[in-house]
């Protein structure tokens, strides 16, 4: 009898809005909003972005995905053969269109049931401890916040190894440090808070409008 690789059904992922672009040891695909709406998977998107953001090895390594969504970037540091990860996320798990937390679920339980979720605002972690982590992951998330100096040294303090930050770059002609706040809300929990290239906490490859970054920030870089 032929063996049945697990995964869910077409119709259940189909039935979720996703971020993050998936293929289920089944063959069926959850087809991601990131990199675009075209009806082109964006799995190459997460593919190239994964290699910059995992440029440090991860193995034996304890990670922290901040604002995990879906979880592509939890489900491959496991892959990647860390020892621990933690998801962390709220505001696209509880939003009652994304529902963020079934599609990460379903991701975890047929690719990596290892992975340890955590529901908390990033404003809430330095008041409820997830303990530290040699990689944290702050992919795409920075521009959302409100506080993001407050949140950048919450996270650093809980940072052992690598603090990776991916965000949208601004102002990047202005020969200061300077960030620029855009009051536009989006969904209704959106802020855009949008960083210039030569801000004291961007360091290591700009390329296009996307930053990414990967080494121990100090509060007094701030
Ligand atoms: C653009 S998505 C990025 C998802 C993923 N990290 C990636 O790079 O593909 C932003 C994520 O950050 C989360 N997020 C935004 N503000 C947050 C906050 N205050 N606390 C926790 N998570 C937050 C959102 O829920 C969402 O999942």
């Amino acid at each position: 009898m032929e063996e049945q690789l697990e995964g869910p059904t077409q119709e259940e992922v189909d039935s979720l809005v996703w971020w993050h672009p998936f293929t289920f040891p089944n063959g069926v695909k959850a087809r991601g909003l990131k990199g675009g709406t075209s009806s082109e998977y964006s799995e190459e998107c997460v593919r190239v972005e994964a290699e910059a953001a995992f440029r440090h090895p991860v193995r034996g390594k304890t990670v922290l995905d901040v604002g995990a969504w879906n979880g592509y970037f939890s489900v491959e540091a496991m892959r990647r053969g860390a020892k621990r990860v933690v998801a962390l996320d709220k505001p696209a798990w509880e939003d009652p269109y994304f529902q963020g937390f079934k599609g990460f679920d379903l991701a975890r339980r047929y690719l990596a049931p290892e992975v340890e979720a955590v529901v908390c605002d990033l404003m809430d972690l330095r008041h409820n401890p997830v303990g530290n982590f040699d990689l944290v992951l702050f992919l795409g998330v920075l521009y959302h916040l409100k506080h993001p100096l407050y949140v950048l040294e919450t996270l650093f303090d809980l940072t052992v190894e690598h603090l990776v930050i991916e965000t949208q770059l601004d102002l990047t002609d202005c020969d200061r440090p300077a960030m620029v706040f855009l009051s536009r809300r989006r969904n209704g929990w959106r802020r855009f808070q949008l960083v210039g290239a030569e801000c004291p906490m961007c360091d290591g490859h700009a390329g296009g409008s996307r930053l990414f970054a990967g080494r121990i920030y100090s509060p007094s870089d701030f």
